[in-house]
């Protein structure tokens, strides 16, 4: 029933992760985002987009907590999911929330063979062998490839086997939300194409939400909602993915739509008076 007093739910945004004005610093000293903000509604594909070293890892792994492994730190601002704050917590903890981070260049156990891989998804579960067996079905059927190649060793599997196994092993844990670092390095475009499809269908059919970072602007902004674009630990740009893949700026420097080349945003004066048309 409706409740006259509550606001309407239908135009509510749900924020499930709310990344505040945060600051990283690396080894006390290395400065590399400076003040980023992002949402990232429930049930959506949101896409951080920016070249090397714009900071795209960084975010992710700030978020999932991975960055105390690497001697860095959030030290301003503040990272929520579902309200509450995780921006100084363990990473096994950030999973057990439902947040799990798959690795830019995959990182299979190469030792391990893909199906021994997919069930180290599932170490954090306490919910019995059948449950996790209907799981590793599923990912099977996301990625029939996989069940082909379920005994080899990932060692010696192709770049697009172990970059299926890496999001295979991720969705063994379960997650409400998947940060997916790069899915599409190293691999031909085809196979890109083929990894964002099944991105999308695992979004739509399983309402996983997913925070995935890119260099491919052009591709990631055709299976995202929304996007980010991240220059030098900064957010120059934001809006819905179609305005974005519209938008003058962003189909010259990142779509190489241009005779010129790639350009810094800040470079360009047009550029901070045609964002005022995307906020
Ligand atoms: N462990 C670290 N210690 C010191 N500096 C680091 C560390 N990791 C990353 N950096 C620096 O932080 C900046 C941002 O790196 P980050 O990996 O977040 O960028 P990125 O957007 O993911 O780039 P790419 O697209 O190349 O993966 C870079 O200048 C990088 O050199
Ligand atoms: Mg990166």
């Amino acid at each position: 029933m409706l409740d006259a007093a509550s606001p309407p739910t239908d135009i509510a945004v749900d924020n499930l992760l709310e990344v505040n004005n945060i600051e990283v610093i690396y080894n006390h000293v290395i400065l590399v985002l400076k003040g980023v903000s992002l949402n990232v509604p429930k049930g959506g594909i949101t896409a951080l987009l920016g070249g090397n070293g714009a900071g795209k890892t960084t975010t992710l792994k700030a978020i999932s907590g991975l960055l105390a492994s690497e001697r860095g730190e959030v030290t301003k601002g503040s990272i929520k999911y579902r309200g509450e704050a995780i921006e100084h917590r363990d990473p096994a903890e950030t999973v057990k929330k439902g947040v799990v981070q798959v690795m830019e260049g995959r990182h299979c156990f190469e030792h391990l063979t893909i199906e021994e891989n997919l069930l180290t998804g599932a170490y954090t579960r306490s919910d019995g062998k059948a449950a996790i067996a209907a799981d590793l079905e599923m990912v099977y059927e996301y990625f029939p490839r996989l069940r082909e190649r379920r005994k080899s060793q990932a060692g010696y599997t192709s770049g697009g086997e172990q970059q299926m196994c890496a999001v295979g092993r991720a969705l063994m844990s379960r997650p409400e939300t998947i940060l997916l670092d790069e899915p599409s390095m190293g691999l031909a475009p085809q196979l890109v194409e083929q990894i964002f499809e099944i991105v999308k269908t695992i979004n739509e059919k399983e309402g996983v939400t997913f925070l995935l970072a890119e260099q491919n602007t052009n591709v990631a902004l055709r299976y995202a909602h929304y996007g980010y674009i991240l220059e030098s630990g900064r957010v120059v740009m934001d809006g819905p993915a179609a305005d974005l893949r519209e938008n003058q700026d962003v189909k010259e420097f990142y779509l190489g739509m241009s005779d010129e080349g790639r350009k810094s945003f800040r470079d360009v004066r047009s550029y901070r008076r045609r964002k005022r048309w995307l906020s």
